[in-house]
């Protein structure tokens, strides 16, 4: 532990580290608000949903009207701290409402919120999957949202070539030598699966096998490295204000960028740190 950090004003702060990867434990609306200006490239994160998930410290039982108010603040500090050509990149899902059981679009709220902040949205990625329970009163849900939304929309990190994937069509001459392709904002259906946004959910098998049953959301470790490869450099930092089990910092370790994450929970330090040191070394993607 250390009590001092590159990305504060207030030296006062205590931060966890290991390697490159840095957390507190703490709210992420006054720490971010501690943070020296302009010194984050990216933010990439999945804010609760108001799901009534058992987190601990953080109450998931809200009105629709706070939690907008928590992704205002979360927006608000955000922006300070990007750089000009910095991006957000917000994970969230159709929920249904707890008392109507009707769906409501958080994508939808999310965006008119980050939209008079000021921010532009880049893309709208739809994050699939298939291990999820299935519905018998409407058709199950098999996506979430991922809003990629920029600074400035003339000005911003996208590293197409170093996110490419194979060609669909083999043996088209006019495609030799050619690096690949871009690959979209969803998945096809007719092509390998990680080459898109298809992505298993963590599920508790998996949690069981990882040792991580403690958290109940966990998103998947290569498409947060995607998200990363895709607008950050080597040595770049990426924040992530609601770190949760610490996936956000062990794709920062995979892929040798800088990282930094709040989490309100202290419960969850032991597993961000040990998650960072087990799973933090390689990359599969
Ligand atoms: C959906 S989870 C994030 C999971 C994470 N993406 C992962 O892969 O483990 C949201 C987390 O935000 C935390 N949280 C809620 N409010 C917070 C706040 N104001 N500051 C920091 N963390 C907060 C919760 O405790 C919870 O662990």
């Amino acid at each position: 532990m250390s009590n001092n950090s590159m990305f504060f004003k207030d030296k006062k702060i205590k931060v966890n580290t290991i390697g490159n990867c840095h957390y507190v434990i703490g709210d992420c609306i006054s720490n971010m608000n501690e943070m020296t200006p302009k010194s984050v490239n990216t933010i990439v994160t999945s804010p609760p949903y108001n799901l009534d998930k058992k987190y601990g410290k953080y109450d998931d039982n809200r009105t629709f009207e706070e939690w907008e108010m928590l992704i205002d603040q979360t927006a608000k500090a955000a922006k300070n701290i990007l750089k000009d050509n910095g991006s957000f990149f917000l994970n969230v899902s159709p929920i249904p409402d707890k008392k109507t059981k009707e769906i409501i679009p958080l994508d939808a709220l999310a965006y008119f919120i980050f939209k008079r902040n000021g921010y532009a949205l880049r893309n709208s990625i739809v994050w699939h999957f298939n291990n999820m329970q299935n519905c018998t009163n409407r058709l199950s849900g098999r996506w979430e949202s991922i809003l990629w939304f920029v600074k400035d929309i003339n000005n911003y990190q996208f590293n197409l070539d170093d996110i490419r994937i194979p060609y669909i069509t083999k043996n088209d001459k006019r495609l030799e030598g050619g690096t690949g392709r871009n690959p979209t904002d969803t998945w096809n259906f007719d092509l390998p699966e990680s080459d898109f946004w298809y992505f298993d959910r963590v599920n508790n098998m998996t949690k069981n096998k990882l040792g991580l049953t403690e958290h109940p959301c966990i998103y998947p470790t290569p498409m947060i490295e995607r998200i990363i490869k895709m607008t950050t450099q080597k040595g770049d930092v990426v924040l992530d204000p609601f770190l949760g089990s610490g996936t956000t910092l062990v794709a920062v370790r995979k892929q040798d960028r800088v990282g930094i994450g709040f989490e309100l929970d202290e419960r969850y330090s032991e597993i961000i740190e040990k998650r960072i040191i087990n799973e933090g070394n390689t990359s599969l993607f």
